[in-house]
């Protein structure tokens, strides 16, 4: 039987056919670039969220990890935020993802950014996270959780990896009051099958029930918008964005969520929570 978890693996990973030749044509982009690989060049393919680079960046001052802390990156994707809190603020960041190709490439990246060691991924779902309790100081999560139904098990696991007085920091679309309909397909869904959007206020609730204190939660939706409009083919030959991952279909997909995000239907809120 077709999980949920399947179901958002696949629609993940609908246009990578052939993993080595992606791969390939990912190291060809990054040998073309002028060195050091760091976050800033990676940003237009690997900062998978409404707003890329200039979110994670906003999202991480709020935070900003001590050097050598522990995080852990909850749905890693191809891994930008990680290596910009690894570059940034030298933690030392393990990212976790539902999706192989996704790990593999956010492996890639990492060797070539220099950031193998103090950043790693593995496969895995956020709601059986294979580590033990109280591993990291910070869990950091971008644009995953509207994937998750189940959410009191997502936040469970976060709350139960954190140490005591560890944080929790995300990034997330929230539902408008009243859960107005979506105009699909979005980046991370071509239906409302698999999107569970939770209001501001359920969102407090359901993290608070898991154990942790809501600091703050912010609304940020107008800080994130140009970046939908610049999910299109890249213009220069041979460069790579998210939509070399996620097919034709992203230019299509990040415009729907800039309309949903104008029309109200979707908001975007940042929080930080503390292990209660
Ligand atoms: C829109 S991307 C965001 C990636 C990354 N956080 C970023 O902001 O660049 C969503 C990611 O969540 C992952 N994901 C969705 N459900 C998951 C789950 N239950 N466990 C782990 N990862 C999950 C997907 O595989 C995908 O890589």
């Amino acid at each position: 039987m077709t999980s949920h978890a399947d179901i958002v693996r696949d629609h993940y990973q609908a246009a990578i056919v052939d993993r080595a030749a992606l791969l390939a044509r990912l190291s060809a982009a990054i040998d073309s670039m002028e060195p050091p690989i760091d976050a800033r060049k990676l940003a237009p393919l690997d900062q998978f969220h409404m707003g890329g680079l200039a979110a994670t960046v906003a999202v991480a001052a709020r935070v900003a990890p001590r050097r050598g802390a522990r995080v852990l990156d909850a749905g890693s994707g191809l891994g930008g935020p990680a290596r910009y809190l690894a570059e940034t603020f030298g933690a030392e960041v393990e990212g976790v993802d539902l999706s192989p190709d996704y790990v593999a490439v956010a492996e890639l990246l990492t060797e070539r950014a220099g950031l193998t060691g103090q950043v790693t991924f593995r496969e895995g779902d956020l709601t059986r996270l294979p580590f033990e309790n109280a591993r990291f100081d910070l869990v950091w999560t971008q644009h995953v959780a509207m994937n998750i139904a189940d959410r009191a098990g997502l936040y469970g696991e976060l709350r139960r990896v954190l140490k005591p007085g560890g944080r929790l920091a995300f990034y997330d679309p929230i539902a408008a009051d009243g859960h107005p309909e979506l105009i699909y397909p979005v980046p991370w869904a071509v239906s409302a099958e698999t999107t569970t959007l939770l209001t501001a206020a359920e969102t407090r609730e359901v993290v608070e029930s898991a154990g942790f204190r809501v600091a703050t939660l912010e609304d940020v939706t107008e800080e994130a918008f140009g970046w939908a409009a610049q999910q299109g083919p890249p213009a220069q030959p041979g460069a790579v964005n998210a939509g070399t991952i996620v097919g034709a279909r992203m230019a299509e997909m990040a415009a729907n969520f800039g309309k949903n995000l104008r029309e109200g239907r979707v908001r975007l809120m940042a929080g930080i929570a503390n292990a209660a």
